[in-house]
Formats: structure tokens, C-alpha cells, sequence
């Protein structure tokens, strides 16, 4: 327990989950299993379906699914498309569980650390998403940098966020300084904005809160 005087510190530990039930839990913010489900069902395949188009995939494509969570991207993808997909998370929690989630030969989860020390892992990718992570990252000015390395010229990058800071800390959610759209935007040529359909956004205010841009690597 931090002692109420010590000023927070970043601690992704909420995502250290050990079952899917949990995983699915934070990552999709809620704790209802049936608001849960509706949310995975009805934004997983609308997610996955605008990534396969605005990122041009087909089954040569190489894919990082940055903060990769349970894999529930990675996993529609690979199944609908035939692609490759590495999918890094700080947690190792997630990575196992992504690993039995996804259950391919053409995935493989990789640790944050393992990422950022050479983000080209295995001949670099072809393209890019982040989905509802950069609102929790320490340093998304070092994390942006480094997806944008992680590309080949031209790839493409879907980031999908929150317009809101959601940084895990020793006390609980808090807010920073970061501006993670100005920061894709330093790393990034912007290619194309988009709306989150308000009937797709099961959460209330999700639709309104989400941000969606596509970008390429100059
Ligand atoms: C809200 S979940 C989203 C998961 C997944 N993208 C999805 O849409 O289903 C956020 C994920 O980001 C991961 N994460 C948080 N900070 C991270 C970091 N610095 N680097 C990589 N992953 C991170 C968490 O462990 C968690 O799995």
C-alpha cells in the first residue's frame, strides 16, 4: 500500500490479469459479464474490419498489434485475413493469455522491454494499431517514436484512443501532459480520420471519447 503522502508512481499492474474473464474485464472497462461480451461482439469485428481496409492487409502482411491485451485483434485478423501478427504487452499476464486466445502459429506475443530495445523485431512490419493503449503507456513520446521505427516506409499506423489520458498509478487512474495525437503526428504523416459509430460504441460516450486516425510512416 502506497502511504497517502507518496506522490504516484506509474504501475500498469492492473493489467496483470491471470484468466481471460479478468483480461476481458480491463480491457473493455467494465464489469458486467454481459455488457463485457456485448462490447467484445459487436466492437471487436467493427475494429478489426476498418483496420484490414485503412492498413491495405492481406495474408504477406506483417502486424503489430501494440498493446495487444487478450489478442482479440490479432486473433480476428489472423482469421479473417491469413496475416502475421506480433503482439506486444507490458504484461506478461496478457501475453500468456493472448498466446492460448489467439491459438496460431501466426502469432507471437513479445514483451514491451523485448520491443523497445529493437522495435524492427524480426524484419519490421508492414503495419500498425494501437487500440485503447496509448491512453495508459508512461511515454507514449518514446512509445509513438518507436512504432513509427517498428514500420517499413509507407506502413501504416491505426491508432485507436481515448482523447483522455488514462495512466495507471500507484493511486489509481490519473491524468498527465501528454497530447498522444500532437505526438502521432510528430512521428507520422496523417492519412485519414474517422467516426466511431455511436451504435458500435456500446459504452456511453465511448463514441465521443474514442479518436481514430489513420497514418503512415514518411
Ligand atoms: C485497454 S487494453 C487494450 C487491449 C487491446 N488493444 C484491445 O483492444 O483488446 C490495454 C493494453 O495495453 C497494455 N499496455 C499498457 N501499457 C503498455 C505499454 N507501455 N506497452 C505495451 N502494452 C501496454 C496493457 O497491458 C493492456 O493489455
Amino acid at each position: 500500500m502506497p502511504k497517502p503522502d507518496e506522490p504516484p508512481r506509474y504501475s500498469p499492474k492492473v493489467f496483470d490479469v491471470a484468466t481471460a474473464e479478468a483480461a476481458r474485464a480491463i480491457i473493455l472497462q467494465a464489469e458486467d459479464p454481459t455488457e463485457v461480451e456485448r462490447r467484445w461482439s459487436v466492437e471487436t469485428p467493427w475494429f478489426g474490419r476498418l483496420i484490414r481496409h485503412a492498413c491495405a492487409l492481406g495474408p504477406e502482411s506483417r502486424v503489430l498489434d501494440f498493446g495487444c491485451g487478450l489478442g482479440r485483434l490479432s486473433k480476428w485478423l489472423i482469421d479473417a485475413v491469413g496475416c502475421r501478427v506480433v503482439g506486444v504487452d507490458i504484461s506478461e499476464g496478457m501475453r500468456k493469455l493472448a498466446a492460448d486466445y489467439v491459438g496460431s502459429a501466426k502469432f507471437s506475443a513479445v514483451a514491451y522491454e523485448a520491443f523497445r530495445a529493437d522495435p524492427a523485431w524480426g524484419g519490421g512490419f508492414d503495419a500498425a494499431f494501437a487500440c485503447y493503449v496509448l491512453q495508459h503507456v508512461e511515454r507514449p513520446d518514446q512509445d509513438l517514436p518507436a512504432i513509427a521505427a517498428a514500420l517499413r516506409p509507407g506502413g501504416r499506423f491505426l491508432l485507436a484512443n481515448s482523447q483522455m489520458r488514462w495512466v495507471p498509478t500507484t493511486q489509481g487512474w490519473a491524468r498527465d501532459h501528454f497530447d498522444v495525437v500532437a505526438l502521432a503526428n510528430a512521428s507520422f504523416v496523417g492519412v485519414e480520420g474517422y467516426v466511431f459509430p455511436p451504435e458500435i460504441a456500446v459504452l456511453p460516450g465511448l463514441d465521443a471519447e474514442t479518436v481514430l486516425h489513420l497514418y503512415r510512416r514518411p
